[in-house]
């Protein structure tokens, strides 16, 4: 864009639209109570704005639609495949490329082949099925974010990174040869989207080559990191985002994809790494459950979508716009007294629901009650990544709330314009105003595994009965 203009507008025109699902609030009432206060059970078509997520929600180009009719169906060595294979080889220089239908399928893979019990992986931060596959394998997930990482008010330009200090210290107690993997999460979704510096992938990089570790980066959304660190970094102001998102990879020895965030897809991930072993092993799997090598889960359409999408997304008018994006948002609930992670992330804005309704008591899940008052009032639909989520029960049964209650208000890619947002803002600014009648929620019922995608919930009972 122009340097002259301030205003950093959409870098796309809009060829076909979908209808948004309009309701009034005494239906969004109604619909709230017989989903039992669980977002997650609320048909979309009811929602008005959906921030759920940025995965898998994304709009596609018309390069992406042509690609998609030009997909090779063949069940082994499709064109498809090689035009996805050849794509992913460019980007990060690994040489071997497994497809799969997602990211998590990529994590059930590399981890069945790698951990088991007694092992440990390392990570800046793991992504939750990350962890999950991780500890399913028997193996432990340790966390090192940076120090100031949980300091929500404080800004500092990469928040994502790894506390590499700490990491040497849990090696040297481990031992090096019980930890066969080190996943740098780029962005740090589980910490407010926050980006990892170059230096910091460096410092992994040469901090387990010392141990002989290798180093994978999750990169869902490996390309707003290189543009933040083409922001943020010393030395990378004028320097073309795809050479830093190649140098990002040159700092790891494979990666995981969930092709869902940053290569513009539906659907799709991948596996690439350069160890022919792993790999070796990583495909017996991919047969037994995905499908044949070629294809890993995915239709050709599919992998036509994501090798178009890979290219797309490193365009530079795209990354202005999807950063400003987010930056727009947060930048003005600030400005109304709203918390936020600060700065906010690259996908989204997380709010700060412990400060933002301090008189709500963590039992009643602060930020559940703030996602489910934006779709009462607004028929927007966030995500609670609180107590509700991470809440776990003590040994004597009681309740132990989560560190922190956010709402992430994902933002899907290429399908809002800047009005939605601004009505998003006016319906926060709103509940802002009358936030001290909000009351809390409780617990009707929630199952022992992912609570938070089928919990029961009602509000706390007032004098009048069960109305909100
Ligand atoms: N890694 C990261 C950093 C992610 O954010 C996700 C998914 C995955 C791995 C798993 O990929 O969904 O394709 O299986 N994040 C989504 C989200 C679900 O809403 O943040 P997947």
């Amino acid at each position: 864009m122009e340097q002259k203009w301030k205003t950093i507008i959409e870098p796309f025109k809009i060829k076909s639209v979908e209808p948004l699902g309009f309701t009034t609030r005494e239906e969004r009432l109604c619909i709230l109570e017989s989903a039992h206060y669980n977002l997650f059970n609320i048909r979309a078509e009811k929602v008005l704005i959906d921030l759920l997520t940025d995965s898998g929600t994304g709009a596609m180009s018309a390069a992406q639609w042509a690609g998609i009719m030009l997909g090779d169906e063949s069940y082994a060595g499709a064109r498809s495949y090689y035009n996805f294979e050849n794509e992913i080889k460019d980007l990060t220089g690994y040489k071997e490329i497994i497809p799969v239908h997602q990211g998590r399928a990529a994590e059930k893979i590399l981890f069945s082949v790698i951990g088991g019990k007694g092992s440990y992986i390392i990570s800046n931060s793991h992504f939750d099925t990350t962890r999950a596959n991780v500890e399913a394998s028997g193996a432990g997930a340790a966390d090192f974010p940076a120090k100031g990482a949980f300091d929500f008010d404080k800004p500092a330009p990469f928040k994502g990174n790894a506390d590499l200090a700490a990491m040497e210290r849990f090696i040297k107690e481990k031992g090096a040869r019980n930890i066969p993997l080190c996943v740098m999460t780029v962005t740090n979704n589980s910490l407010g989207g926050q980006p990892v510096s170059m230096a910091n992938l460096k410092g992994a990089r040469n901090l387990c080559g010392k141990y002989g570790i290798p180093v994978f980066l999750d990169c869902a959304r490996f390309a707003e990191n290189a543009y933040f660190i083409k922001l943020r970094e010393k030395g990378y102001n004028s320097a073309p985002v795809r050479e830093i998102a190649e140098e990002m990879f040159e700092t790891a020895d494979g990666a995981m994809m969930s092709a869902k965030k940053d290569a513009l897809a539906n659907m799709g991930g991948f596996l690439a790494m350069n160890n022919a072993e792993w790999a070796a092993k990583a495909r017996q799997l991919l047969i037994l459950t995905e499908g044949f090598n070629t294809y890993g889960g995915l239709a050709g359409r599919d992998l036509e979508a994501i090798a178009i999408g890979l290219r797309e997304v490193l365009e530079e008018n795209y990354l202005q716009y999807r950063l400003r994006s987010a930056e727009y948002l947060g930048e003005r609930l600030l400005k109304r007294g709203i918390p936020i992670v600060n700065p906010p992330g690259g996908h989204g804005v997380y709010i700060n629901a412990k400060k933002f309704l301090p008189h709500i008591n963590p039992r009643n899940f602060p930020a559940q009650t703030l996602a489910t008052r934006l779709y009462l009032e607004g028929g927007i639909r966030g995500i609670e990544i609180g107590s509700l989520m991470f809440g776990r029960r003590d040994a004597g049964g009681g309740f132990l709330p989560a560190a922190m209650e956010l709402v992430r208000l994902a933002m899907p890619r290429r399908v809002y314009t800047q009005s939605h947002i601004d009505y998003v803002i006016e319906v926060l600014e709103y509940i802002a105003g009358n936030k001290n009648s909000i009351k809390g929620l409780e617990l009707v019922e929630a199952p022992e595994v992912l609570a938070h995608f089928s919990a029961k919930l009602r509000p706390v009972k007032q004098k009048q009965g069960l109305r909100v």
